[in-house]
């Protein structure tokens, strides 16, 4: 066992996608794994953190070491952070569907020969991230990720702004660089006093130093 720096702080982390239901048997989904948000719950853990990770469906291993909650639901991931307010810390990995369908069905959609084909209404989620940094019992550090396919940059400071952010961490997730679903990950932190582009990484290695600045600007606090 290691030190302990983050021992008695609270974190909250979101990870993997959501899934939004369309009837009961189909859903609207994205490519993420949760590797991420999961290395990085794990890592706070390691540091002595009090856990609570807010997962969408994945099937990777629950992180050891942490409090674990399966959600499907943006709405529901939404309902289990506030739930688990304050915190110290909120580090918001999860790729939330922006969109849900506006009413779900209650029963499987048929196919019927000859009638039209259906179509979905989308409605919009809630933003987790941006409730969280706007919120009355805001944590002390609200981080969150940027996954881009373009103007990585640009559209990571716009987020920092909106969203309430102290720390975006963006990074390209066009298909050619494997990043989404894999095991690698090549960062940049966008803050308001500036960018740090962090080399290749593995995730977990991502998730470590993640977890080592979040101690150490705890600590400055
Ligand atoms: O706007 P965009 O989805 O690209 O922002 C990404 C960041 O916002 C991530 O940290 C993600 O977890 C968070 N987010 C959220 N709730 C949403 C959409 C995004 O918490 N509905």
């Amino acid at each position: 066992d290691g030190p302990k720096p983050l021992a008695g702080k609270k974190a909250i982390v979101t990870s993997g996608p959501t899934h939004e239901p369309i009837d009961p048997v189909r859903y609207i989904a994205n490519r993420s794994s949760g590797r991420q948000g999961h290395a990085i719950a794990a890592a706070l853990a390691r540091l002595g953190a009090d856990v609570t990770l807010v997962s969408g469906p994945v099937t990777i291993p629950d992180p050891v070491g942490v409090r674990m909650l399966h959600v499907e639901r943006a709405e529901e991931m939404r309902d289990a952070v506030l739930a688990a307010l304050p915190a110290d810390v909120a580090v918001m990995v999860a790729a939330v569907a922006d969109w849900r369908v506006a009413s779900a069905a209650d029963q499987k959609l048929k196919k019927h020969p000859g009638e039209s084909i259906p179509t979905l209404a989308l409605t919009e989620n809630p933003d987790i991230l941006k409730t969280v940094g706007h919120h009355t019992t805001r944590p002390k550090l609200v981080i969150g990720f940027a996954a881009e396919t373009q103007d990585v940059e640009a559209n990571a400071r716009l987020k920092l702004e909106r969203k309430g952010a102290d720390l975006i961490v963006a990074n390209d997730v066009s298909p050619s660089t494997g990043i989404m679903g894999g095991t690698r990950n090549s960062v940049k932190l966008i803050r308001r006093d500036g960018i740090e582009q962090w080399p290749d990484l593995s995730k977990d290695e991502v998730a470590e130093r993640l977890a080592a600045l979040i101690a150490e600007q705890l600590m400055q606090r």
